[in-house]
């Protein structure tokens, strides 16, 4: 124990053994919830980017068995998650959403993209980097939905960057500023 306190600050030690206490609080069931929910959703991720190198590839039977079964592991997860009692009400669900991807880019990112560097591996340094910026952007567009919840702004479709990730309002950039992609690489949310 005695050596974490040269790396970590006094807060993040409490909340690292509050995670560790929640965890013992939940029963085995809980657990495997969790981690059955953490692995239908990195399936469903991974199905789709198999399906669309499958298309690539030229085939499209292989793509569409992939995009089936990636939407199976969608409703796998969302019931391992509702079983949890993980889907609040939407005003707490801004706030759970907040404070993840707080933690992604002020705990989670920053010391991986380091250790990128390090390692001298460029492909994850700039996965990283790019979701770092984009978390931080996430968390500040929760936070504005949040506080204006019951008195909605002008908001009437979002702009996703398919190369970071960068996420806007009503309409896209000339350039994302995160990665510099064009225009073109953006695509509308309703
Ligand atoms: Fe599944
Ligand atoms: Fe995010
Ligand atoms: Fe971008």
């Amino acid at each position: 124990m005695l050596f974490i306190w040269g790396f970590y600050s006094v807060g993040e030690i409490v909340k690292i053994l509050n995670c560790i206490e929640r965890r013992r609080l939940m029963s085995q069931t809980e657990q495997n919830l969790l981690e059955a929910f953490a692995g239908e959703s990195q399936a469903n991720r991974k199905y789709l980017a198999f399906a669309k190198k499958a298309d690539q590839e030229g085939y499209p039977k292989a793509g569409k068995l992939f995009r089936a079964a990636a939407e199976a592991e969608t409703v796998h997860a969302h019931a391992h998650l509702r079983a949890l009692k993980g889907v609040k009400t939407t005003g707490e669900n801004l706030k759970e959403a907040i404070a993840g991807e707080t933690h992604e880019f002020k705990n989670m990112y920053p010391p991986m993209i380091e250790t990128a560097k390090s390692e001298g591996n460029k492909a994850a340094e700039r996965s990283f980097t790019y979701a770092n910026a984009v978390e931080k952007v996430h968390a500040d567009l929760y936070q504005k939905a949040l506080d204006n919840l019951d008195n909605p702004e002008e908001v009437e479709c979002y702009y996703v960057c398919a190369v970071c990730g960068y996420t806007c309002e009503n309409e896209p950039p000339d350039t994302c500023p995160v990665c510099k992609a064009n225009v073109k690489a953006f695509s509308k949310v309703e």
